[in-house]
């Protein structure tokens, strides 16, 4: 929704809760890295709501705030952290498990990290093939299951005091599904969770409890979860903000920042081949065909987005985009993905690029989880329904700055450079 310049944004008072769908490698290294944090025991790198800054005026002005004083986000210290997963281990247990943090840093964080107990989770079977487990809800409908998770939203809330909340999928990855009649609208929805419809994902249920709830929901998973009219409506009616699809921090990362460079020097794309070996549980659910395939569409989607093959045949159309995730469990969260990417330039000439990226991927991806949360957060919500996901990250970062100095009411920065002949 439009937001005027300079619109009032209440200050973030009191606690925000934090309700993560999923409490495995991302969300116990977010959650860790946050107790952390505010022990002083680190610095937040890699988030861009904690450490980035933002320009403000001429370049000779030098008012180069940081973004965590530019707008009234939650304070670290007024994080409070909820989690439903299938298993029942705590934060604590769980992030040993995952195996990302070592364990002497996990031992000093031990008191917060136990504190963070799963909810019985929404699941079943057949949206993730390879996983089972005993902390699971029981209901005799969708629905019904939607109003446990919606009660005990309320309940939560409650006991910890929460001024607000946001939910963010960190859950796994389910089966690729298309969009369905019973999502055109939420009558239909509603109708179909109560029929217990096979359209309806997990991932719905708990969005829509959370929409339902007056919460804002981030999904960091490729799941079809919101990107459907029903949830849309239900989203525009109580005017939240939804965003994600699937984190993008590791390998995808990669093309989100090379690809736009190769399009700003207008170098053309033969190919670009990308595989990787993980070993986490990511990585072992990754390894059904089923969740693969939603993985892969997504990931596939990404260049095609910032490449627009529609704008520059000559360079980018019917380039070859193979991706393949390969289970591979001695490197743990520590995946290694390698891309070879086959360009063509100046006379058609070819040439290669070659990247070897050793990663750790919830380390990438729990700033993500930390600024998604708290710009969700934000009061002021500013997107435009109709338009394409922009998947280049300078165009993100450039459209993100500006919505924000717009709504502190200070000038767009256009890179015009006029203001310096004044
Ligand atoms: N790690 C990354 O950098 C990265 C990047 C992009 C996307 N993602 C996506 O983020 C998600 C989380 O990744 P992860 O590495 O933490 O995986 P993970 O397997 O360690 O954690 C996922 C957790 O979700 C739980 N879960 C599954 N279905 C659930 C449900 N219906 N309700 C509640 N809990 C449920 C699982 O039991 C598990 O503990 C995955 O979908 C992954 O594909 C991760």
């Amino acid at each position: 929704m439009p937001v005027k310049k300079g619109a009032q944004i209440a200050p973030a008072k009191g606690k925000l809760g934090v309700l993560l769908v999923g409490l495995g490698a991302v969300s116990t290294t977010f959650i860790a890295g946050v107790e952390a944090i505010k022990e002083g025991l680190a610095e937040p790198i890699g988030s861009l709501t904690q450490m980035g800054t933002i320009r403000l005026g001429k370049r000779t002005d030098n008012r180069v705030p940081k973004i965590k004083d530019f707008l009234p986000l939650a304070d670290l210290k007024d994080l409070v952290f909820g989690a439903w997963d299938i298993f029942p281990d705590s934060a604590y247990e769980a992030a040993t498990h995952a195996g990302v943090l070592e364990k002497e840093l996990l031992g000093k964080l031990r008191k917060p990290l136990q504190k963070v107990k799963p909810m019985k989770a929404v699941f079943d079977q057949n949206y993730v093939k390879r996983l089972s487990g005993t902390n699971v809800k029981k209901g005799k409908n969708k629905l019904e299951l939607a109003n446990q998770l919606i009660a005990e939203i309320a309940e939560f809330k409650r006991k910890n005091k929460c001024a607000r909340l946001v939910m963010i999928w960190a859950a796994s990855t389910e089966i690729f599904m298309e969009p369905h009649a019973v999502h055109r609208n939420l009558k239909l929805f509603e109708q179909a969770m109560r029929d217990n419809h096979k359209a309806i994902a997990p991932s719905m249920i708990y969005a829509y409890a959370a929409l339902k709830s007056g919460i804002p929901f981030a999904n960091g998973a490729p799941n079809l979860t919101v990107d459907i009219p029903a949830m849309m409506d239900l989203a525009n009616q109580n005017g939240l903000a939804v965003c994600g699809k699937d984190f993008k921090t590791g390998q995808t990362l990669m093309k989100t920042i090379i690809a736009p460079g190769l399009k700003a020097r207008m170098l053309g794309l033969h190919g670009w081949y990308s595989t990787n070996i993980l070993g986490n549980r990511d990585g072992e659910v990754l390894d059904d065909p089923e969740s693969f395939k939603t993985k892969e569409e997504s990931k596939l989607s990404v260049l095609e987005y910032i490449l627009q093959p529609d704008v520059y045949p000559q360079l980018y159309k019917d380039f070859s985009h193979v991706v393949r995730i390969n289970y591979y469990p001695p490197r743990g969260d520590n995946k290694e993905g390698w891309d070879n990417i086959d360009i063509f330039g100046w006379l058609g000439y070819k040439m290669q690029i070659k990247i070897d990226f050793l990663c750790r991927d919830s380390i990438l991806a729990a700033p993500i989880v930390l600024d998604l949360a708290l710009l969700l957060d934000l009061e002021s919500p500013m997107t435009a329904p109709t338009l394409y996901p922009e998947h280049d990250v300078f165009i993100q970062l450039m459209k993100l700055k500006n919505t924000l100095r717009h709504l502190r009411g200070e000038d767009l920065i256009t890179h015009l450079g006029l203001e310096y002949y004044d």
